[in-house]
């Protein structure tokens, strides 16, 4: 079984200032474990610091968001290559909020995926429905539909990738799924990645929305849940902390 993956998305939080405080209280008491990996995703201005304050730790530091071209006037963006200058080794690509409040599409969405896998760095690949689309039981259709940015990707990239279901109506509301919920989806993504890409089983699939201490375990418990990606709970050392360790204790 690949390794359990705690991811953090610090959204609009923690410049260069918390970001060091944060380091410095979370990796005093961080002990890695085997078996699990421990990203985070702070905000583009403070990748540096939390990337050298990572230093030699097993801690990876990714970007919340890329452009997809290179380089040029793109006034306000970030490519790959400068996050990964900056200390990223990974970033988000089409989560919810890009997709809804900056109107991100699923093309724009699909250039990110392949300017990251150009840049050699993993792309965490976010899908979900909102409320309306679950109620109107279309959830498998729009997972579906944002997955389809992965079809054709090579073999030797698919190992790369991780997806992150996050269902919209979870995320920041304090309503998680409940982990059975997350892991029918999980498995409907498993079944369409079985389908359209090759090699699927060495792809990892987080749930997000919501995820705290409290619940984390119990997500974990299912097979098909192979790491979380927190947001709000993410911010506190102590409760990130928690959360990196939760089952463990
Ligand atoms: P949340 O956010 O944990 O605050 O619900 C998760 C996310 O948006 O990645």
């Amino acid at each position: 079984m690949s390794d359990l993956i705690f991811a953090a998305n610090w959204k609009m939080h923690h410049g260069p200032s918390a970001t060091r405080w944060f380091m410095e209280t979370f990796l005093n008491s961080y002990r890695p474990a085997s078996g699990r990996r421990v990203w985070l995703f702070p905000p583009a201005a403070s990748i540096d610091m939390a990337a050298q304050l990572a230093g030699e730790s097993d801690v990876r530091i990714g970007a919340q968001n890329i452009h997809w071209e290179a380089k040029g006037a793109f006034t306000g963006e970030m490519s790959a290559a400068i996050a990964r200058d900056a200390g990223a080794t990974a970033a988000l690509v089409g989560h919810s909020e890009r997709r809804h409040v900056f109107g991100e599409t699923d093309e724009e969405t699909g250039r990110k995926v392949r300017a990251l896998l150009d840049a050699e760095m993993i792309p965490v690949l976010c899908v979900g429905e909102t409320i309306d689309q679950r109620e109107r039981g279309q959830t498998l259709d729009v997972v579906r539909r944002q997955l389809g940015v992965l079809a054709g990707i090579s073999p030797d990239q698919v190992a790369s990738i991780v997806v992150a279901y996050e269902p919209v109506w979870a995320i920041g509301t304090g309503r998680n799924a409940t982990p059975g919920d997350a892991a029918d989806v999980h498995r409907a993504i498993r079944e369409w990645l079985s389908d359209h890409v090759s090699e699927p089983d060495r792809m990892s699939i987080l749930y997000g929305g919501s995820v705290k201490p409290g619940n984390t375990t119990e997500l974990l418990a299912e097979r098909e849940i192979n790491g979380v990606l927190v947001g709000g709970a993410s911010l506190d050392p102590g409760s990130w902390l928690e959360i990196v360790r939760s089952g463990l204790d």
